[in-house]
């Protein structure tokens, strides 16, 4: 999201309601933290309310309140308690105490996530030439939408509920988005007088927005360009719908830069996750948090990355989980592979297929291609492990550290009893059980040496034979 230039007139305030409840989620977590492309809806709201240049940000808590505080967080949050919530206007009204100077208060809903900042700037800058504006999606039917009704000279006449409104008012195509800017203190002013006077009990903001509209304050109308800007959030379906157009404009976003994205409806990229130029990601993909993903590379079907950095030109076959790892250029990962916390693999390093990788750091060139488990290990340049190779690294009370030198040779199905160490260009025989180092250059044999014992099988034949016979 852009940054727009902190310049204004008189300060600017956001107060984010956020304190309802959200029934009809049906959740024993507060609406406002359920999370749309990997962010709690809340914190998409604080974002843009940041970038449009809010010097504070006041948020509305009631519901879940401690829950809340503890998830989102920043030194320009200040906390408003609304114990009992008595409807939008009250819980604008619980903020009077936290606004001390003329200002120009951005009113939104923690529900609606997908608010643009330049959205917010031209709703303040309209209020700060007059005195208020409010934005409406335009659309057939806005559903369960307030009703924005306009006065003849384009301004603010009235809005009136969707569970109020009559049969004719309800066809009104103007819906109010809950986005609104308002200058204070006069917007006190006028919550101080409104009525419960519907059917809910409640004391709705809009009505005194309404009623400064009334009292000559002008109250402008911004009708959004993008009406997805207005969602909100009020059950599941809902939040499958924001999370999926949140998602989509990262995707538009990357493909303008010159990613390739086959299929985006079945491609999962968070917001935060960088990719390069020419990289391509297939259906299926998950790239989450803080990933990044270099140039040139392919991302293969059903792969999961969750705060993995990625380097140039690696490919990274189907089915491959990376978390919290580190992928070098030209670096060959899975068809399933899984790669841990903290799982280093440096240039043209390859780990293949049902190989899991731990806290270790595969060095340039080396392979690690079929059944291991590599962990605590620091694996040297060219190395090559073997199928079914395996570190022990833990004896039931610590991890130990393996360390296999540059161009060693593990044989298939070693135990690497750690801590251990491979010297460079040592080889260990397959099946061997390392409880030893083993120095540079040599071979180390552990395990059972093959005895045959010939007609052996013809024997056994015969005594079968002979058993059978028995009466
Ligand atoms: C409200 C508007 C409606 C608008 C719609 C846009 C009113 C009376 N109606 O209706 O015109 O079209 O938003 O989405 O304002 N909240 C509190 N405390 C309360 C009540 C609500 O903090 O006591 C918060 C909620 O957590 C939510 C926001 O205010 O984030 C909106 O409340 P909600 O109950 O969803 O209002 P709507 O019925 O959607
Ligand atoms: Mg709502």
């Amino acid at each position: 999201m852009s940054s727009l230039p902190q310049e204004h007139p008189r300060p600017r305030i956001a107060v984010i309601l956020a304190a309802g409840k959200g029934t009809r989620m049906r959740s024993s977590l507060p609406k406002v933290l359920h999370q749309a492309a990997g962010r709690p809806l809340l914190a998409w709201v604080v974002e843009a309310a940041r970038a449009a240049g809010c010097a504070r940000i006041l948020i509305v808590v009631g519901h879940g309140a401690e829950q809340v505080r503890e998830e989102i967080t920043g030194n320009d949050i200040g906390w408003v308690e609304q114990a009992e919530q008595r409807g939008t206007g009250h819980a604008l009204a619980q903020a009077e105490g936290e606004v001390h100077e003329q200002a120009t208060l951005l009113v939104l809903s923690g529900d609606v996530p997908l608010v643009a900042p330049d959205t917010l700037d031209r709703l303040a800058r309209t209020a700060e030439e007059g005195w208020g504006a409010l934005a409406v999606t335009e659309m057939d039917d806005p559903g369960s939408l307030g009703r924005v009704i306009t006065a003849p000279d384009g301004g603010l006449e009235d809005i009136v509920e969707a569970r109020e409104a009559s049969a004719e008012i309800r066809k009104v195509r103007q819906g109010n988005a809950g986005i609104y800017a308002l200058s204070a203190p006069e917007i006190f002013e006028y919550l101080r007088r409104v009525k419960p006077d519907n059917a809910q009990g409640e004391l709705y903001l809009t009505h005194a927005v309404r009623d400064a509209a009334r009292d000559g304050r002008p109250v402008r109308l911004i009708t959004l360009a993008d009406p997805d800007e207005g969602l909100g959030v009020n059950d599941r379906a809902e939040l499958a719908r924001v999370h999926r157009l949140l998602l989509d404009r990262h995707l538009q976003a990357l493909m303008k830069a010159g990613v390739t994205i086959l299929e985006p409806g079945r491609t999962v990229i968070e917001p935060g996750v960088r990719v390069g130029e020419d990289t391509v990601v297939h259906p299926g993909v998950s790239l989450l948090g803080h990933t990044s993903v270099g140039r040139e590379c392919t991302i293969h079907q059903g792969s999961w990355l969750r705060d993995t950095a990625v380097a140039d030109r690696v490919d990274i076959a189907p089915y491959s989980i990376l978390d919290g790892a580190e992928v070098g250029d030209g670096c060959r990962v899975g068809p399933f592979a899984r790669l841990r916390p903290a799982s280093r693999l440096l240039g043209g390093a390859r780990v293949g297929n049902f190989v899991e990788v731990k806290g270790s750091e595969i060095a340039a060139g080396a392979k690690v291609n079929h059944l291991s488990y590599v962990g605590d290990a620091k694996v040297g340049e060219g190395a090559n492990l073997g199928a079914g190779v395996v570190t022990c690294n833990y004896d039931g009370v610590r991890k130990h550290v393996t360390e296999i030198g540059a161009g060693a040779f593990i044989g298939s199905d070693t135990m690497l009893v750690a801590p251990v160490k491979v010297g460079a260009g040592a080889s260990t025989a397959a099946g061997s059980i390392i409880t030893k180092d083993v120095p540079e250059g040599a071979l180390a044999v552990g395990r059972v040496r093959q005895k045959n014992l010939e007609g052996w099988a013809g024997g056994l034949r015969r005594r079968r034979e002979s058993k059978e016979e028995e009466p």
